[in-house]
């Protein structure tokens, strides 16, 4: 198969070496030359490291950089059975390129785009044939995150929606197909993650690492959610929240936070910065923390409450997602477990902690706070009352 790869930044070299890897043919386009130097070498780099590994060969390496030219032309593309846009986030430049790429390819040509916010129709509407457009998301670093969202557009033939989840399934990746709104799976259910997070900080109740210790020691999370934003950027993360809350009419449940905005203005922008919420040294490992001592008894109940207001706003997040029909219980599960490596599957977490008790969670917050933001889900209402489980 002849892949395209528009943009040869963070994400379109690596979406380049899992084709690559996988056998595909690959044309990584940038109009930027050192990019595409820098992709290059990255890639050398990488695949040395993974040989230091034993992950790979001498052969196996040749093999995956043969399989990629670096090309300066879009018509270099003209032969591609399927094109993946990973270039930067505007859409207008998006359409225009898409338009332009449209006129090289083949008709049964795939043209798809790795936006993590825009929508999926809009860009569509730049082509003649948008049916050939679908949105192919992965996520960073594209190849060690198994996830890959699919998500067709409402112009979005069955046919190329078929092909582009064949296609993904064949490059080794878990496929969840999310419909064409706002944040698609991850980028909507994780908000609370950080959100709530947030709220609770603002409101006083506990201090970052506070926060961050319950999450990690009762949640079984890789990182904190204040450790997860120094990671992502402050900026970055809080213009998904931003975004998010805007695409979604302004409903309270996405609202920013203005902690993270003030932090974001002030250029603590996290770990690449050397401080965010928290300080970090020259390696990125943070300093001057305070390790909280959760072995008192109120301690423990703090670090309780912290962890069950967040996991319980996810689970309504991501019960929400089913309700409204964003995508199935199972490939919402997979999506948070392979795509931000949750520890478990939120629809499955929330059976083991049963239905009743995100309900009763959610209702005592809504009775405590009477905002919108803290509605329980239809559809955990629904289950309750029938008893069921998402599994
Ligand atoms: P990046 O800034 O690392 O790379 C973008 C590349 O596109 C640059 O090399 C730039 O020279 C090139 N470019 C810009 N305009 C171009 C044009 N008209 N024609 C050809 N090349 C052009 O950006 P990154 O992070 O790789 O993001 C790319 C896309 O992937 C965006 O749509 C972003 O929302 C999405 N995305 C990013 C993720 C991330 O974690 N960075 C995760 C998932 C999706």
């Amino acid at each position: 198969m002849n892949v395209g790869i528009i943009g040869s930044g963070t994400m379109g070299s690596g979406i380049a070496q899992v084709a690559a890897t996988a056998g595909c043919s690959v044309e990584l386009y940038d109009t930027n030359q050192a990019a595409l130097d820098k992709a290059k070498a990255s890639l050398e780099k990488i695949l040395n490291r993974l040989i230091e590994k034993g992950r790979i060969d001498a052969e196996e390496k040749n093999r995956i950089q043969s399989n990629i030219r670096y090309v300066d032309s879009l018509k270099a593309l003209a032969d591609s059975n399927l094109t993946i846009e990973a270039i930067v986030e505007n859409i207008d430049i998006k359409k225009k390129v898409f338009s332009e790429l449209e006129s090289y390819v083949a008709d049964d040509c795939i043209i798809a785009s790795n936006t993590s916010s825009l929508s999926i129709a809009s860009i569509a509407s730049s082509l003649q044939k948008p049916e050939r457009c679908i949105g192919i998301h992965f996520f960073n670093p594209a190849p060690l995150m198994k996830l890959v969202e699919v998500i067709p557009a409402v112009q979005t033939s069955k046919a190329v929606l078929d092909k582009s989840v064949e296609t993904i399934k064949s490059w080794k990746k878990t496929v969840a197909v999310a419909k064409d709104t706002p944040g698609f799976i991850v980028n909507r259910v994780a908000r609370p993650f950080y959100g709530e997070a947030l709220r609770i900080y603002e409101e006083g109740i506990a201090d970052f690492e506070t926060i961050d210790h319950s999450l990690k020691t009762l949640g079984g999370f890789r990182m904190g959610p204040f450790e997860l934003m120094d990671f992502i950027g402050n900026d970055v993360n809080y213009t998904v929240t931003e975004t998010v809350f805007t695409a979604f009419y302004f409903d309270p449940r996405y609202k920013p936070s203005f902690t993270q905005k003030r932090l974001s203005e002030a250029g603590y922008l996290g770990r690449k910065f050397g401080k965010g919420y928290y300080d970090y040294d020259q390696n990125g490992k943070i300093i001057n923390t305070c390790h909280p001592e959760l072995d008192s008894g109120s301690r423990e109940d703090l670090a309780q409450t912290i962890f069950d207001r967040v996991l319980v706003m996810l689970i309504n997040e991501a019960a929400d997602a089913l309700f409204l029909n964003i995508a199935s219980a199972e490939d919402i599960d997979n999506a948070m477990t392979k795509g931000v490596n949750y520890p478990k599957g939120l629809l499955a977490w929330a059976d083991e902690k049963g239905i009743d008790w995100c309900v009763v969670k959610l209702d005592e917050l809504y009775n405590e706070y009477h905002e919108d933001r803290y509605r329980c889900s239809p559809l955990l209402r629904k289950m309750n009352k029938e008893n069921k489980t998402f599994f």
